[in-house]
């Protein structure tokens, strides 16, 4: 193209370009976030996955569905010690969960509270990874809520119907009458539905008093189920579903709505257990693809001003955390290529070996 359609005349052009080559990129600075949902595992594969949030979120909310599980009060300090050790960063805090087994004793939450838990978690049966202790009947833990309400404690639900003859794509669906019994029946419980996948759920949790919130992954919000067949990579419990359920999270996640928080269930299994036949659940979503990959879709969808409501503030509010940013460290989410490593650790993470069109500084 001659050089004067381009600016006018020639001069013009002369001037603009240098500027251009200076123009400073698109960037935020936000207080460090909060991870919401993540697993830290144990032995070996502890370390990538406890760095692979610790240096980059200030608090972490951490699953229990280690194995042994973390289910009793004495446990929660002795994970929190290892977790500790492993993220070896000041700045990070880790916030402790127990996991609600169907024997679980309304009189340990107080002991669990005392040992530092913030949280308690249910798995239904069989439905997910180490989930074959999980429970099938809600009811029968009413007194244990109760106990949790009482001692202000959060209910976290892995929220899929458990039981025979239920397609996996329904299982969350399902689920949703018992969350709406449970929050019914103990309104001053505080209480998240854990990484939500559909349309009805985001309804529901709408439509629902204030007690009741969600969290949602980075791979719900940019996945659909086209992306998993074939890619055990992308297996994850719930499944990802619909390109109509993707719609409705990411307009929950971008509206500013107190009731939607991140939490990338960044959950990491090997390669090998993986690739095989029989894959495990689980995404890989380290801090360092999961905060470009939002701002990204924030961006995509004009909505950068509410990403530090769904990374932190509502969140935090939630969990009642202190929330002063200014007294946060801070990290920065600048508008510039940056590649995904295609393994970390012997993990494959989300986007393994794509670029980014955001970067992530600490
Ligand atoms: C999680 C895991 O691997 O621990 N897997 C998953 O598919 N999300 C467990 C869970 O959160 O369901
Ligand atoms: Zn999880």
């Amino acid at each position: 193209m001659p050089l004067k359609k381009l600016g006018g005349s020639s001069r013009k052009v002369m001037k603009y370009s240098p500027f251009k080559e200076l123009s400073m990129p698109q960037s935020l600075v936000l207080p460090r976030p909060f991870d919401a949902h993540v697993h830290f595992r144990q032995g070996e594969m502890m370390d990538t996955a406890v760095k692979a949030i610790s240096e980059y979120f200030a608090e972490g909310l951490v699953m229990p569905n280690t194995d042994p599980p973390v289910s009793q009060p004495g446990d929660i300090k002795l994970y929190r010690a290892s977790i500790m050790a492993a993220a070896d960063n000041e700045h990070f805090h880790p916030l402790m969960t127990f996991k609600i087994l169907p024997d679980t004793s309304p009189s340990d939450i107080c002991l669990f509270r005392n040992a530092g838990a913030v949280a308690g978690k249910v798995y239904p049966k069989n439905m997910t990874t180490n989930s074959h202790d999980g429970v099938e009947n809600y009811p029968a833990l009413f007194e244990v809520f109760e106990a949790m309400q009482e001692k202000n404690l959060v209910l976290c639900l892995h929220g899929e119907h458990p039981g025979e003859d239920i397609d996996t794509l329904d299982r969350e669906r399902k689920f949703l009458r018992i969350l709406a019994l449970i929050a019914r029946s103990f309104p001053r419980l505080r209480i998240v539905m854990e990484h939500i996948s559909c349309r009805q759920s985001v309804e529901t949790v709408l439509a629902l008093p204030e007690n009741v919130a969600a969290s949602i992954t980075v791979h719900h919000l940019v996945l659909t189920n086209d992306d998993v067949y074939g890619q055990n990579h992308h297996f994850c419990r719930p499944v990802i579903k619909k390109r109509s359920d993707r719609k409705a999270l990411v307009q929950a996640a971008t509206s500013g709505c107190p009731k939607f928080f991140f939490g990338s269930d960044s959950a990491p299994h090997s390669r090998e257990k993986k690739e095989c036949p029989v894959s495990c659940a689980g995404v890989f979503a380290p801090g360092i693809v999961s905060l470009p990959r939002l701002a990204q879709l924030f961006d995509e969808n004009n909505a950068l001003k509410s990403l530090e409501r769904f990374l932190g503030h509502n969140g935090r509010r939630f969990y009642q955390l202190p929330d002063d940013p200014k007294k946060l460290p801070s990290l920065a989410l600048i508008k510039e290529k940056s590649a995904i490593a295609s393994d970390m650790g012997g993990v494959v993470p989300l986007c393994a070996g794509q670029t980014l069109p955001w970067r992530l500084e600490t």
